[in-house]
């Protein structure tokens, strides 16, 4: 598009030239171009002034809305996936709001597995079922590698620092690299780990125990600050009581910062502009001030470990960084450390506590599966024993149940925005260089051709004929290709262990008479929740186990 007009202005410039070249004097030739550029732009004002008369508002709005459509035609790349007509400026947005998932998946019924639909001015490719996210997200996981890290909240957040909207190949690959390496030197496989999330699960029944076997409304926010306090712990070294302020600071932004995104941060990446706009841009300033405030929490304690830090001793991840910095072995400078903290902080608490959110649902309302959960646990480990890792083996239904969960609630429908690092060829269709790619889990986990009766909730289907855990090629809670989920191993230890401990003390129930939740209205934010609901906890166990913590 800019081609074409720079070439048509090339072209009046050479038949404007051409007239005036012929006259002798250059202070003439320029008056004269002064006057006619004078000239025609009056004509031009004089024209559309007439024309606005003649056609009236409403014609106007109708012209200006063929032009804008006919540019956006014009703006779509060639060959692109196909997908459905937007509106101009708002693309397709009036269509998604409501309920993207929805939406997002019946397009993919009518359009293909790779279609593509507009978000403002942007071309967005979305990706439906296994086929589709394995061609692309792991047959060409180079080309499908990148993040829509210059997106105005993305960019505030991070500005292309840490991991999570990193975007230099080398950069994000040393950056994982580090954090894997220091989760496992703090935690997984080892015993400290394990026994970190086995004393917060306890304290988590601690505080289920507490409500006395009446209805529990604030699971999801127990669940919460369970999770918090895992990430914190390997982040920062320390084990925070809930009652802590410190913790209350970091536990309460983030849970804002999730409703916030939700609610308006995802608009001020479409529309930037609108932080410029009187009454709006103080929505964005939410956002702005809730990250801010965030950033100073994390760098606080930061500074804190840097005053107090032994060299060579890490307690931590903050302080192996600061070693591998010394080193100059791993990490590149200092500047990725804070960005870094925030992304395990907020993609480590919200996912695995809305999970486990889930499960105390779905516990509820199968008792049937939940009773064989608990005939398992205590066939392998005996009566009131909570298991360990090592018990896992001989928990194949638990396992499964737990994957059926997270396969049947699709805690990251969405995943998170990737973006192409190259002009690509997929299904024959053509998508450029920095096309945003969304990647749609729920279809993926939906998909009929690998999940028989997706919609049915059977933990057997993860079982194979020698009942043991079978892999289910299109099971990919944590997505796949070069950004998958980095603390997929951690959660996936967290919701073993938080699940049967939970199992073992206590047998969810929905309270006499409540209402049963309709599994199918999960509350869509950046994770989906589950609705609203209360549970009961009646206790299996006696002792003082969880009694007195
Ligand atoms: C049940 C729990 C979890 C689920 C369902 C989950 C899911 C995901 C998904 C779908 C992605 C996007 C991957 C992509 O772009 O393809 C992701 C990325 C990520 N997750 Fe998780 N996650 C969970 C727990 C965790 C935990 C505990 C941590 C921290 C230790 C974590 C840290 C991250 C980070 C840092 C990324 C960005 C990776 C990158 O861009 O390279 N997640 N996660």
């Amino acid at each position: 598009m800019a081609t074409a007009c720079r070439h048509i202005s090339e072209q009046n410039q050479n038949w404007l030239g051409k007239v005036l070249g012929r006259v002798k004097s250059p202070r003439l030739a320029s008056m004269l171009h002064d006057e006619f550029t004078v000239v025609a732009g009056g004509i031009t004002l004089i024209m559309l002034a007439r024309y606005l008369l003649l056609v009236g508002p409403m014609g106007t709005l109708l012209m200006t809305t063929s032009l804008l459509l006919s540019v956006q035609w014009l703006l779509r790349p060639r060959n692109f996936p196909p997908g459905p007509w937007g509106l101009p400026v708002l693309g397709n947005l009036h269509q998604i709001a409501v309920d993207p998932m929805k939406s997002l998946t019946e397009f993919g019924k009518k359009y293909g597995d790779v279609y593509s639909i507009r978000i403002g001015m942007d071309n967005v490719v979305i990706l439906c079922g296994w086929d589709a996210f394995k061609e692309a997200i792991v047959n060409k996981a180079d080309e499908f590698r990148m993040r829509p890290s210059h997106l105005y909240i993305y960019k505030e957040y991070a500005d292309s620092k840490g991991i999570g909207f990193v975007n230099d190949a080398t950069t994000h690959r040393l950056n994982r690299k580090f954090v894997l390496k220091t989760l496992k030197e703090f935690g997984l496989g080892k015993q400290t780990l394990e026994e970190d999330i086995a004393q917060e699960a306890r304290y988590l029944c601690h505080q289920i125990y507490k409500h006395d076997g009446k209805p529990i409304g604030k699971m999801g926010s127990m669940l919460t600050r369970s999770s918090a306090g895992i990430i914190l712990r390997l982040v920062f070294g320390k084990h925070y009581e809930w009652e802590d302020p410190e913790f209350k600071l970091f536990v309460g932004n983030i849970t804002r910062g999730f409703e916030l995104m939700t609610m308006y941060g995802a608009i001020f990446n479409v529309y930037p502009w609108l932080r410029y706009i009187p009454y709006v841009k103080s929505l964005g300033q939410a956002v702005m001030d809730n990250m801010s405030d965030f950033k100073k929490l994390i760098l606080d304690k930061i500074e804190q470990h840097r005053s107090s830090r032994v060299p060579g001793k890490p307690r931590d991840l903050v302080d192996a960084f600061f070693d591998e910095l010394e080193d100059n072995s791993g990490v590149n400078d200092f500047s990725h450390l804070l960005p870094m903290v925030a992304d395990l902080l907020t993609a480590g608490m919200e996912t695995t506590a809305t999970t486990l959110h889930w499960t105390a649902l779905y516990m509820a309302l199968y008792p049937d599966v939940q009773r064989k959960v608990q005939d398992e646990l205590e066939a392998a480990v005996g009566k009131g024993k909570a298991p360990t890792l090592a018990d896992v083996s001989k928990l194949p239904f638990t396992e499964a149940t737990i994957k059926e969960i997270q396969r049947i609630c699709n805690v990251a429908p969405l995943a998170v925005p990737r973006m192409t690092t190259t002009d690509v060829e997929l299904r024959g269709y053509h998508i450029p260089k920095g096309t945003q790619v969304c990647m749609n889990l729920y279809t993926v986990h939906m998909d009929p051709k690998y999940f028989s009766e997706p919609e049915v909730f059977n933990p057997n289907r993860f079982l194979g004929d020698d009942g043991k855990v079978q892999k289910m090629e299109a099971f990919a809670p944590f997505s796949a290709g070069r950004r998958v989920c980095i603390g997929e191993q951690m959660a996936r230890n967290e919701l073993l262990i938080f699940f049967t401990t939970m199992m073992t003390h206590f047998t969810f129930k929905l309270p006499e008479g409540a209402p049963t939740p309709d599994l199918s209205k999960g509350k869509l934010g950046i994770t989906l929740s589950p609705p609203d609901f209360e549970v009961l906890a009646v206790r299996r166990t006696s002792g003082d186990i969880i009694e007195n913590i």
